[in-house]
């Protein structure tokens, strides 16, 4: 039988649960991003971090600048990831989107994985499917390290901390000058009530769908 664990990163608990309803229905271990990773310099603690918010989502310098010194920082290395994970063949991975990709934690997990069949899931404040969401997705398997399979994708668009959005009808979040604010308004109203029990419910069809695919591959 193939074995799943499902390992989440999440400030203010939309992708936690998410991954509590995908592991249920995996039947697999459940891990917050952190027990396997352990503490990264330069990072602040994702359940405080709002210490970005002066970034763009869309400042592509700021977000690979961001992204490569983490990795280089990383304190946890290869061979402690490969244990944590080693008693399982399939890992599902779940993160939030920051600055248009994985947040920090879940970018060096990824970098740190080799060998297993992976499902990816992500939380957003942009719609399920637009450019941004999917590109996100591109940026997450980029990051991830040599010989994985990824069986899947799951998106949900999320509610986005008030703390941020406040900050951005300011007008303090530099990088989104110009940007229709109206448009924005509506999103966050959109993503307000998300994760819903249909979001979890089809969170629940994908994970069904992962175990059906991992029992064949
Ligand atoms: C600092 C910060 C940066 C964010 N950056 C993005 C982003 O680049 N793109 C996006 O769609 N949502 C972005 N969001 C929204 C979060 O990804 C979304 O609210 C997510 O569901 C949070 O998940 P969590 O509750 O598990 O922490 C950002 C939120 C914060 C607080």
């Amino acid at each position: 039988m193939v074995k799943w664990c499902v390992v989440y990163s999440s400030a203010t608990g939309n992708t936690r649960r998410l991954a509590e309803a995908a592991a249920q229905t995996l039947g697999a271990d459940l891990m917050n991003v952190n027990d396997i990773l352990g503490f990264l310099p330069g990072s602040p603690d994702a359940d405080s971090d709002l210490s970005d918010m002066e970034d763009s989502y869309e400042n592509l310098a700021v977000i690979e600048a961001n992204r490569k010194s983490l990795l280089i920082s990383a304190e946890a290395n290869l061979s402690e990831v490969a244990a944590k994970l080693s008693k399982y063949d399939c890992v599902m991975v779940g993160y939030w989107l920051r600055r248009g990709g994985p947040d920090q934690r879940t970018a060096v997990l990824l970098s740190k994985m080799s060998g297993k069949r992976v499902a990816l899931f992500q939380t957003h404040g942009a719609y399920e499917g637009s450019e941004h969401a999917v590109t996100a997705f591109a940026r997450a398997g980029s990051l991830l390290g040599s010989d994985n399979t990824i069986l899947g994708t799951f998106s949900c668009q999320c509610a986005v901390n008030p703390a941020l959005i406040k900050r951005r009808l300011e007008g303090k979040v530099p990088g989104h000058k110009g940007e229709d604010l109206e448009a924005c308004k509506k999103r966050w109203a959109d993503a307000e009530k998300h994760p819903d029990e249909n979001d979890l419910e089809r969170m629940r069809t994908f994970a069904k769908k992962m175990l059906v695919i991992s029992e064949k591959a």
